[in-house]
C-alpha cells in the first residue's frame, strides 16, 4: 500500500530514459520511396563481407525501423539472425550500430523482444558487455535491461544465462558501465508479482549496500528504488535484515536533498520497521526519532506523508516505543497534521499514525493526546 509514490517515480524514470532512445527524428520520405523499390538490398547489404557496406547498411535499417510497418516486417520475415550476425563483427563501429539497430528492436514491442530474446541475441550482449569499449560495454547492458523492463517474463531466463555473475563479478572501471550496470540490477527487482529467486537477492543485497556509499546520485538512487521495492510488503518473503552500518546510511539519506533519494530511504525504513524483525530497535537506536520532527514539518507533502507512514508502522511495534515516540512530542505534529484539511492524503494518513498511536498508549498518554486538543483535530 504505501509508497506507491516511489515506485511509480521509479518506473516513470526508468520509461522516460528509454523513451529518449525512441525519439522519433523527422523522416526522410524520398529516402523511404528509394528504398521501397529495392526491399531486399539493405537485407543483402547487412550480409556483406565488406565492411563499409555493412556498415552503411546498419545505419540505413535504424533509419527504416523508424517505420514500425518496416520494422515488424523485418522480424516476421526473419531477418533478426542477420542483424544478430552483424554483432560478431571485429569492427568496433559496426557492433555499436548493431547493438542500436537491435535496441530499437527491442522497445518497440513485447512480440518482437520475445523473437530477440528466441533469436539468442543475449549472449552477445553479454559477450559485448565485456568488451574493452565501454560504450559497447554499456550500450550492451543497457540493452539487455530494456529487454527485461519490456517484457519482466524474460528476466527467469536471461538470469539463467548467468547475467548475474557478470553484473557483480569484476569491478566496473568506467563510470557509463556502471552507471548502466546498477540501473539493470535495479530493473531485475521491479517485477513485484513474481519476487526474484531468493539466491539472486542475497547475491544483490551486498552489491547495493555497497552502493549506497557511491558519490554519485544516480547510483545511490538505483540503490535506494532497489531496496525499497526488494522490501516492500508484496515482496516481503524476502525478509531482507540490513546490518547496523546500512540501517544508519539509510537514516542518513532520509536527509538526502534529493528528494527522490529521501522519500525512497523513508520508504525503506518504513518497510522494514515491523513486529517481526529487530530493525525497528536498531532504526530507533540511530536516530530515527531525531529527523522526523524535520519531517513532519517539510514543505513537501509527500514527505510529510511519508513520514506519517513511517510513524504509523513505528507506533504497531510494541509499547516501549510508543512510549518513546510520545516522549519526544511528536504527537503535537500529527495532531497539526489531522487538523489539516487542504490535503486529504496527508490528513488520512495522519489518522492512521493517531490510531496506530492508540494502540500501545497508556491512559496518561491517551489523556495527553486529548490535551492536545486531539478531538477537535478530528471533527
Ligand atoms: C569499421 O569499419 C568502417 C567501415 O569500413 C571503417 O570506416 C572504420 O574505420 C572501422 N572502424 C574500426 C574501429 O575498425
Ligand atoms: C568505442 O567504439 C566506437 C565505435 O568504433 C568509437 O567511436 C568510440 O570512440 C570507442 N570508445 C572508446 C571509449 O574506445
Ligand atoms: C545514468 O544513467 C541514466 C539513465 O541511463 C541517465 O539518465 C543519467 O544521466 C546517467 N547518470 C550520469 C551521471 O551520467
Amino acid at each position: 500500500m504505501a509508497f506507491k509514490f516511489g515506485q511509480i517515480l521509479c518506473l516513470l524514470f526508468l520509461a522516460k530514459t528509454f523513451a529518449t532512445d525512441a525519439e522519433i527524428e523527422t523522416l526522410d520520405f524520398d529516402f523511404f520511396e528509394s528504398l521501397q523499390n529495392e526491399p531486399d538490398k539493405v537485407v543483402k547489404d547487412l550480409q556483406s563481407s565488406d565492411p563499409d557496406i555493412q556498415l552503411k547498411a546498419i545505419v540505413e535499417v535504424q533509419t527504416l525501423f523508424k517505420q514500425k510497418e518496416y520494422l515488424d516486417e523485418f522480424v516476421e520475415n526473419e531477418h533478426l539472425p542477420i542483424l544478430i550476425k552483424c554483432l560478431n563483427s571485429e569492427n568496433t563501429t559496426i557492433q555499436l550500430e548493431a547493438i542500436k539497430a537491435l535496441s530499437e528492436i527491442v522497445i518497440s514491442s513485447v512480440r518482437n523482444v520475445k523473437e530477440v530474446v528466441r533469436e539468442k541475441a543475449v549472449p552477445h550482449f553479454i559477450r559485448l558487455y565485456h568488451s574493452s569499449n565501454s560504450s559497447i560495454s554499456a550500450q550492451s547492458i543497457r540493452t539487455i535491461g530494456n529487454i527485461i523492463l519490456k517484457d519482466s517474463r524474460l528476466r527467469a531466463s536471461i538470469l539463467k544465462l548467468g547475467l548475474l555473475d557478470h553484473l557483480i563479478e569484476e569491478p566496473i572501471e568506467s563510470f557509463e558501465v556502471l552507471n548502466e550496470t546498477v540501473r539493470v540490477m535495479l530493473i531485475l527487482t521491479l517485477d513485484k508479482d513474481h519476487p526474484l529467486p531468493q539466491d539472486v537477492v542475497e547475491r544483490l543485497v551486498p552489491v547495493f549496500e555497497v552502493l549506497l556509499l557511491h558519490s554519485n546520485f544516480d547510483i545511490v538512487k538505483y540503490a535506494t528504488w532497489a531496496f525499497q521495492l526488494l522490501t516492500a510488503a508484496d515482496n516481503s518473503r524476502h525478509n531482507i535484515f540490513f546490518d547496523k552500518d546500512t540501517i544508519k546510511l539509510l537514516i542518513n539519506l532520509i536527509n538526502h536533498r534529493e528528494p527522490e533519494i529521501q522519500s525512497a530511504a523513508i520508504g525503506v525504513i518504513t518497510n522494514v520497521v515491523n513486529k517481526k524483525n529487530e530493525q525497528s530497535k536498531m532504526v530507533m537506536d540511530y536516530g530515527i526519532l531525531k529527523v522526523l520532527p524535520k519531517l513532519l514539518m517539510h514543505e513537501n507533502d509527500e514527505t510529510v506523508k511519508n513520514a506519517l507512514t513511517l510513524l504509523t508502522n513505528l507506533f504497531d511495534v510494541s509499547y516501549s516505543k510508543t512510549t518513546l515516540i510520545f516522549d519526544k512530542e511528536i504527537i503535537p505534529l500529527i495532531i497539526l497534521h489531522l487538523s489539516r484539511v487542504t490535503n486529504d492524503e496527508v490528513q488520512e494518513e495522519a489518522a492512521n499514525a493517531i490510531t496506530s498511536a492508540t494502540k500501545f498508549s497508556n491512559p496518561e498518554q491517551i489523556s495527553y493526546m486529548i490535551d492536545m486538543n486531539i478531538i477537535n483535530a478530528i471533527y
